[in-house]
């Protein structure tokens, strides 16, 4: 939920002087705006972006509504979003809180929002769709607050968005601050927990590591699946759920402070059976093989999705960042994000992108389709 652009506000403004200066690829692409927000860095990325790339401005407003989530719900037309936190007289009553943000109508040329209020969604922070067993579902990661728990939700994507708490403690131990998720194709939901709600101010202090869980709709059951971690932040995985993606975001520590020494890598892990020990059967899975995939140059990951073709798309400070399962550098999509958190994809060739204050939609291939939007 959080990146390094409120503290780094030189190095973001850094980047953006550099962009102005003429850019091969960029420049013929641009519609409108006086410099392109598209940087190619390798010529594949020309094929992504399609013959007629277009960043646009959906909502631009005063509060932070758009900043994490991005969970397009084909059979609605519509996404959830979740705010960043801040504090409304009318909208929050005051509180310092995240809200559910339901844009509607997304297809259409008069996208609509609504903020809704399902209070037993303490503080949501992101999700992704769950479509196993013949469910329609949003699987949702809540913060919690100080007087309650966060975790693991599943929502109900039509009205009244009933909801159904799935985890909230690891045994006795309420999770810190549950972040970010992911739907692998077993069903199971992998997420992430770092301690950002005690640095924060919205959770007491935490009794768990900044590790990783599964947790296994089938069973009821949660596991620690990985640990090791500054700050485990955006989670995703490869289509094929062989390869787990998590981003680090421990250099920003939580509380103002920025640890030069800490982590802003991406992760990759392989997800696989193991020796059980008996009989030459397997078990598992385990998450193994721990690797750096990628370092953004600028910044760390916080949202993290793939697409069909496994390239792993991820936001930092300086806006998108797009890399090839062999952690090449495609390009980028540079925007001001002002903290924005995530990405979501939507329909073929379609992308939007929370910039905090700002939704964006990009508009590029239609052969781009996101890992777990249609099944
Ligand atoms: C959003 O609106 C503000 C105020 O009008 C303006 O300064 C800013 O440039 C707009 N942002 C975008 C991305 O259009
Ligand atoms: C949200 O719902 C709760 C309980 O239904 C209610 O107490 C609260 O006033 C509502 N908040 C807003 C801002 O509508
Ligand atoms: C928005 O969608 C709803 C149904 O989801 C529909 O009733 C309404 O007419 C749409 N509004 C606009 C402006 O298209
Ligand atoms: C899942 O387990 C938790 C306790 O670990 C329990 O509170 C909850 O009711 C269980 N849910 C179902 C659907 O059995
Ligand atoms: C933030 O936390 C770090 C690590 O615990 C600590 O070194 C630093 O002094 C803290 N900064 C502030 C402003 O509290």
């Amino acid at each position: 939920m959080f990146d390094l652009v409120r503290v780094l506000p030189l190095i973001l403004a850094t980047v953006i002087c550099a962009q102005a200066r003429p850019n091969s690829h960029a420049n013929s692409r641009r519609s409108s705006s006086a410099v392109s927000p598209f940087v190619i860095s390798s010529p594949a990325f020309e094929t992504i972006l399609g013959s007629n790339p277009t960043l646009s401005v959906v909502f631009n407003r005063t509060l932070p509504l758009f900043h994490e989530a991005g969970i397009y719900h084909p059979p609605t037309d519509s996404m959830f979003v979740v705010s960043d936190t801040f504090s409304d007289p009318t909208i929050t009553n005051g509180q310092e809180v995240q809200v559910l943000v339901h844009v509607t109508n997304l297809s259409t040329d008069k996208p609509q929002y609504t903020i809704l209020n399902v209070t037993s969604l303490p503080n949501p922070t992101s999700g992704a769709r769950y479509l196993h067993n013949g469910a329609d579902l949003i699987a949702m990661v809540c913060i919690g607050s100080s007087a309650t728990s966060g975790g693991l939700f599943f929502l109900n994507p039509y009205p009244p968005f009933n909801v159904t708490p799935l985890t909230t403690s690891y045994g006795p131990y309420p999770y810190n601050s549950p972040d970010d998720a992911t739907v692998m194709p077993d069903g199971s939901i992998y997420f992430t927990d770092p301690v950002y709600g005690f640095t924060n101010g919205l959770r007491p202090p935490p009794y768990l590591p900044n590790q990783v869980y599964r947790y296994d709709p089938a069973t009821n059951t949660t596991r620690a699946i990985v640990d090791g971690f500054g700050r485990p932040n955006g989670v995703t995985h490869s289509p094929d759920g062989t390869i787990l993606y998590i981003g680090d975001t421990g250099a920003d520590v939580g509380n103002g402070t920025i640890d030069t020494q800490g982590q802003r890598s991406t992760y990759a892990f392989s997800v696989r059976n193991l020796p059980s020990g008996v009989d030459g059967s397997t078990v598992g899975p385990f998450v193994t093989d721990r690797r750096v995939f990628a370092m953004p140059d600028v910044g760390a990951n916080d949202g993290l999705k793939t697409d069909l073709h496994g390239n792993v798309w991820g936001q930092s400070t300086d806006g998108l960042h797009v890399w090839t399962p062999n952690g090449e550098l495609l390009g980028k999509v540079l925007y001001a994000d002002g903290d924005g958190g995530n990405l979501g994809f939507a329909e073929p060739g379609e992308v939007y992108l929370m910039a905090e204050t700002v939704l964006y939609k990009l508009d590029i291939s239609n052969t781009v389709v996101g890992t777990g939007v249609f099944t």
